[in-house]
């Protein structure tokens, strides 16, 4: 069995006397691959965009009600997260939830939660412009990489908050944020997001220069605007928030999940079948779908759909991740399966994270031709995959392996798949809509 020893997944079980592994821990997906897929496949609210819109529900005593959120386990951790800091959170439907922070009873997002969900530094913002105070323990790195938070502690800092680091916890005090102006040393998206629900509430005017300007930055900028917040620049660099004394409730549905979409199109063209991507926005993939197109995949886009042609003649192409709207970091592990079984070579260079190629080993027991060194991997294709036992190490390796699974030969069984669960919501029931052969085994 597959024993992680994981505070996470791993529970003591009082009346056997010993530590149990939760059943998820042990799942597994099997998939019998070489299935051309067929059909429509609609995708789910971004998990991206549902993560800082749920964190918003803080900066509010009114109830907010968001539509559209996918059914994940990082919404799932989110929620678990704001119940802890006194959010009351009640489900009006599968993909609709009603929350009302009233006055936040917590000051803490514990490390036991931040531990499994990075994103929970989402609540440092929120809760520092609200209620004056906020303890997050650090993340900590992961499997892609060290994840640091220096540029949301220097931002916080900048606009007045008092921050200390102790016991392996951000604490972060405020009588009132300060607006002021301030310049991102990097790209950072959770970075924006965290800064941009400070500042609404800060006295007087923020300019946040170097913004990240992910579709997803834009969806909770649109939203903090139907609570009343007053941010101007939205969807450029550079944002100017006018601090108000208080944000309303609001009625809010979030943006469709463009990596979502973009795995199920790689699904579509690995397996040589012929898909149409529904409820997806195609202009927020635009790198992604042109660099498909360098590649050789036949697409035809609609307003809301992406339908995947059968691309019999697929070419390697170079791509070089970067912050948006450059080639999508969350898309580079999907790109990299689908060139296996390109004609000729592909430089896939990773430019976000430090160690994002932890899908190459696994993807070479399938029978790829991968070499990975540093930043740079290059793939040379086409090779036959076959089926074998693999393992996920993070949620968009997960995905990687998946859509290999479906195009290999024989049986592809893909374990830890709760990292799959993190981002991608029904995955049999999807793929199976498509034809796929694919089952979750204990
Ligand atoms: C967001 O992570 C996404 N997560 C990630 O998606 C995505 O890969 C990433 O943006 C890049 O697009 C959410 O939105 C919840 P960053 P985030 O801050 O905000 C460095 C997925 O698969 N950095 O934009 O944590 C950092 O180390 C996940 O859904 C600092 O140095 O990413 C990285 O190298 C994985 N200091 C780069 O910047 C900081 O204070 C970009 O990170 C912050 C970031």
């Amino acid at each position: 069995m597959d024993i992680m020893v994981n505070a996470n997944y791993v529970m003591y079980n009082q009346a056997q006397g010993k530590e149990v592994v939760l059943a998820e821990m042990v799942e597994k997906l099997e998939i019998k691959g070489g299935i051309p897929l067929i059909g429509d496949v609609f995708i789910g609210g971004a998990k991206n965009a549902a993560l800082p819109a749920l964190a918003a529900a803080l900066l509010t005593e009114e109830e907010v009600v968001l539509r559209n959120l996918p059914a994940v386990r990082d919404v799932r951790t989110m929620l678990k997260v704001l119940e802890y800091l006194g959010v009351k959170n009640e489900r009006i439907n599968e993909s609709t939830i009603r929350l009302k922070a009233g006055t936040p009873t917590g000051d803490t997002a514990p490390y036991e939660l931040v531990k499994q969900m990075r994103a929970s530094v989402l609540v440092l913002g929120p809760l520092t412009a609200r209620h004056g105070e906020a303890r997050v323990s650090l993340p900590g790195g992961c499997a892609i990489g060290v994840r640091p938070i220096n540029l949301h502690l220097d931002g916080l800092t900048k606009l007045g908050a008092q921050v200390d680091i102790d016991h392996g916890y951000v604490h972060t005090r405020a009588k009132r944020l300060k607006g002021t102006e301030f310049t991102f040393a990097g790209v950072t998206v959770t970075g924006t997001e965290n800064l941009l629900m400070a500042a609404v509430l800060a006295d007087g005017e923020t300019i946040l220069n170097n913004c990240a300007i992910e579709p997803e930055v834009g969806d909770l900028a649109v939203m903090l605007n139907a609570m009343g917040a007053k941010i101007e620049g939205i969807g450029t660099n550079t944002l100017k928030i006018t601090g108000v004394e208080r944000l309303k409730g609001a009625d809010y549905s979030i943006i469709p999940d463009r990596i979502e979409a973009g795995t199920y199109i790689v699904a579509g063209l690995i397996t040589k079948g012929e898909i149409t991507v529904r409820n997806c926005r195609p202009e927020h993939l635009r790198s992604f779908l042109d660099k498909l197109t360098e590649a050789g995949a036949e697409l035809e886009e609609g307003k809301d759909y992406v339908h995947v042609k059968p691309s019999p003649k697929l070419r390697g192409a170079d791509i070089k991740t970067s912050p948006y709207p450059g080639f999508a970091t969350d898309l580079q592990a999907q790109y990299m399966a689908l060139m296996t079984q390109a004609e000729g070579v592909s430089v896939i260079t990773e430019t976000i994270f430090e160690n994002r190629y932890m899908h190459v080993p696994e993807l070479l027991r399938l029978g790829a031709n991968i070499a990975a060194d540093g930043h740079t991997a290059v793939v040379k294709g086409p090779t036959r995959l076959v089926g074998a036992n693999v393992m996920a190490t993070d949620l968009r390796a997960s995905a990687s392996l998946m859509v290999a699974g479906l195009a290999a030969d024989n049986t592809t069984v893909v374990r830890r798949l709760y990292h799959l669960d993190r981002g991608y919501e029904k995955i049999c029931r999807k793929l199976g809509g498509l034809g796929a052969n694919l089952k979750r085994i204990n």
